[in-house]
């Protein structure tokens, strides 16, 4: 069967919507809705069976979804509609939500039913249920979808209110001033609940300082308290504690309001070069305003016990260590990347038998910060600070000989952030992780030495594939070439407890000496053949060019390429990795030119 992908973005959903239907045999490829002309292209060119819109921001041309059967997922149960499905769910705090898969029609989400599923709610912010819940049950009602569609006997369900099932309603677009928080009047969980709802996007608009802002990445503190609800009562690793009337709450990220579009636009230029208008860590934007405001202090890694903002923790039981390191975004800045290898060496040295790294929540890592990057005022030199925190990281797990590591990668990961993952012994996953294992994409030529691990797992020739194409990968792939040792259950309950059953079994299994003797003696063999650090020097050196603005392969300069990331400027075109039906193309009008005369 031949299935068009029609999306706004190949973000992660569409990622693993793509892997799992390639996994199952079927001819897949992808057009980013970017014009009418273009999803009417590759319609042309591909003759799609099957259209599925996994994720769609964009009204479908009427000749399209007249003409061909387009499924559109909606992150929402059966009967929901509108645009901020999830904001709403959150916010009204339901202990059940669910995905639809549905015919498009002129209606917004209110075509015949083909496939719904329903998942319990988590107190999570709506990227994060976004990731996990929503892309779970999003595939298995895609796949349910296909399975019904090709049995060719399914007659799709006509949505019809006044079923007792259909618990979902028509809800608008959740405006600001539904998100609003009221600092004199909410209580920590409900400043946390709408903050969750906004992220990660559009945030909470707020006002800080005589300036508007927008909220991200909310956390319950414990201990601080402030008397004046709203006021900034302490900082920490970038984040903001702000007093509330029953406790306090941190807040990781800001936004700067653009500049409205009604000023003029030589004001809102030199606005925007004064103050970036994309998410950093609060204190970066905030600078001087937050002076006299002390830097709470925190263990590193923490161990404690009460809620607090940390994205480095640590817990241990039975010989085994659980190093957490949860960035906001996977995203690894140069200072960030410092206190995870203080953290790391501190734990190293503890008296267990396993370290397993076990990533953040909805990322395991992606890399260096490419945020913080653009912030700089030396952009270069901040890329090779950060890559050079980073390589240090990934040193010090490669070298270490007193205990087995292993990665346990519950998030996807991506970049530099894969590579990391390798560095450890062993490297465990959870279904339905995506790995994106290149930097080809943005213009480099990557490190944390790489080109000693990726090789040395998958083989040279596969190290060089997987590096080339920027296509994600499953874990069904990535068991099968080796990049991952053992791929874990979904669901994440079940992934957990699985991650400390192995490591345990790990620290007691009778051949850990035999394990850590092989490990010790491998190292010292590919020490001896070639020193680890020639790798790093070699990276680094291609690293250093383009930084300094040269291209790697391609066309994509790095610079442009983290600019147009960071601004979220969405391509021209749809890259041809993607595009299959753009090949067709190609093959179709090499078929019909003329024979060259000799
Ligand atoms: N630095 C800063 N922010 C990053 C980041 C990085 N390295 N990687 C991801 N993010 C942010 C995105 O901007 C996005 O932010 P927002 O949701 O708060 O607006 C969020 O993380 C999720 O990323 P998104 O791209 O939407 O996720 P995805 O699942 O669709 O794609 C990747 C995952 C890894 C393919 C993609 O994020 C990516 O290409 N990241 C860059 C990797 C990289 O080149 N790193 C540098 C070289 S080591």
């Amino acid at each position: 069967m031949r299935i068009l992908l029609i999306a706004s973005a190949y973000n992660g959903l569409c990622q693993r919507v793509h892997v799992e239907l390639v996994d199952r045999g079927y001819e897949v490829s992808i057009t980013l809705s970017l014009g009418d002309d273009a999803v009417r292209k590759a319609i042309a060119l591909f003759q799609p069976d099957l259209i599925i819109c996994p994720f769609l921001k964009e009204k479908l041309p009427e000749d399209v979804w007249r003409e061909h059967l387009c499924i559109i997922l909606h992150p929402g149960i059966m009967g929901d509609r509108g645009p901020s499905s999830l904001d709403w769910a959150i916010m009204r705090q339901e202990s059940e939500w669910g995905v639809t898969a549905l015919k498009a029609v002129e209606e917004m989400d209110a075509g015949d039913i083909w496939s719904t599923l329903n998942f319990p709610m988590r107190e999570a912010t709506k990227a994060s249920l976004y990731r996990r819940e929503v892309t779970r049950a999003a595939v298995q009602a895609i796949l349910t979808t296909i399975d019904r569609f090709a049995s060719k006997a399914y007659t799709p369900e006509p949505l019809d209110y006044s079923r007792e099932d259909v618990r979902g309603e028509l809800r608008p677009l959740m405006k600001q001033d539904v998100r609003a928080i009221d600092w004199s009047t909410d209580t920590v969980a409900t400043i946390i609940r709408k903050i969750n709802a906004a992220d990660s996007a559009p945030g909470v608009l707020d006002m800080l300082y005589g300036e508007e802002y927008f909220l991200y990445g909310a956390h319950a503190e414990d201990v601080l308290r402030g008397r004046r609800p709203g006021e900034v009562i302490a900082q920490r690793h970038g984040a903001i504690c702000r007093a509330a009337v029953d406790g306090a709450v941190w807040i990781s990220h800001l936004r700067k309001r653009d500049t409205p579009e009604k000023q003029p636009f030589l004001k809102r230029l030199i606005q925007s070069r004064k103050t970036p208008t994309f998410k950093l860590p609060a204190a970066m934007l905030l600078g001087d305003k937050l002076a006299v405001i002390k830097e709470s202090p925190i263990d590193l890694p923490y161990m404690g016990k009460e809620q607090t903002y940390c994205e480095i923790w640590y817990e241990e039981s039975n010989k085994v260590g659980y190093l957490h390191f949860n960035f906001h975004n996977g995203a690894m800045g140069t200072e960030q990347c410092q206190r995870l290898q203080q953290a790391y060496l501190a734990v190293r040295s503890r008296d267990i038998k396993v370290l397993v790294l076990m990533g953040g929540t909805d990322f395991w890592s992606n890399g260096i910060h490419l945020n913080w990057i653009e912030a700089a005022d030396d952009p270069a030199r901040e890329s090779w600070r950060n890559i050079n925190a980073i390589d240090d990281v990934v040193r010090e797990i490669i070298t270490t000989d007193s205990l087995l590591t292993v990665s346990a990668i519950a998030g996807s990961a991506g970049a530099g952030g894969v590579m990391m993952t390798l560095a450890a012994d062993q490297v465990w996953a959870r279904k339905g992780v995506i790995l994106n294992p290149h930097y080809k994409t943005m213009g480099l030529y990557g490190s944390e030495y790489w080109t000693y691990l990726l090789p040395k797992r998958v083989g040279p020739g596969r190290a060089l594939e997987l590096t080339e194409t920027p296509l994600p990968l499953g874990m069904k792939k990535a068991k099968a070439i080796g990049l991952v040792d053992e791929v874990l259950p979904e669901e994440t309950g079940a992934y957990q407890a699985e991650v400390r059953k192995m490591a345990e079994a790990l620290a007691a299994s009778s051949d850990y000496q035999e394990l850590l003797e092989k490990k010790r003696a491998q190292r010292a063999h590919d020490e001896a053949i070639k020193p680890l650090e020639s790798y790093r020097a070699a990276e680094l050196q291609h690293m250093r060019a383009n930084f300094a603005g040269q291209f790697y392969g391609g066309d994509v300069n790095y610079h442009e390429a983290r600019y147009n990331f960071v601004h979220k400027i969405r391509p021209k075109e749809t890259a041809c990795y993607l595009a299959q039906h753009l090949k067709l193309d190609f093959a179709r009008l090499s078929e019909l030119r003329q024979p060259l005369a000799y």
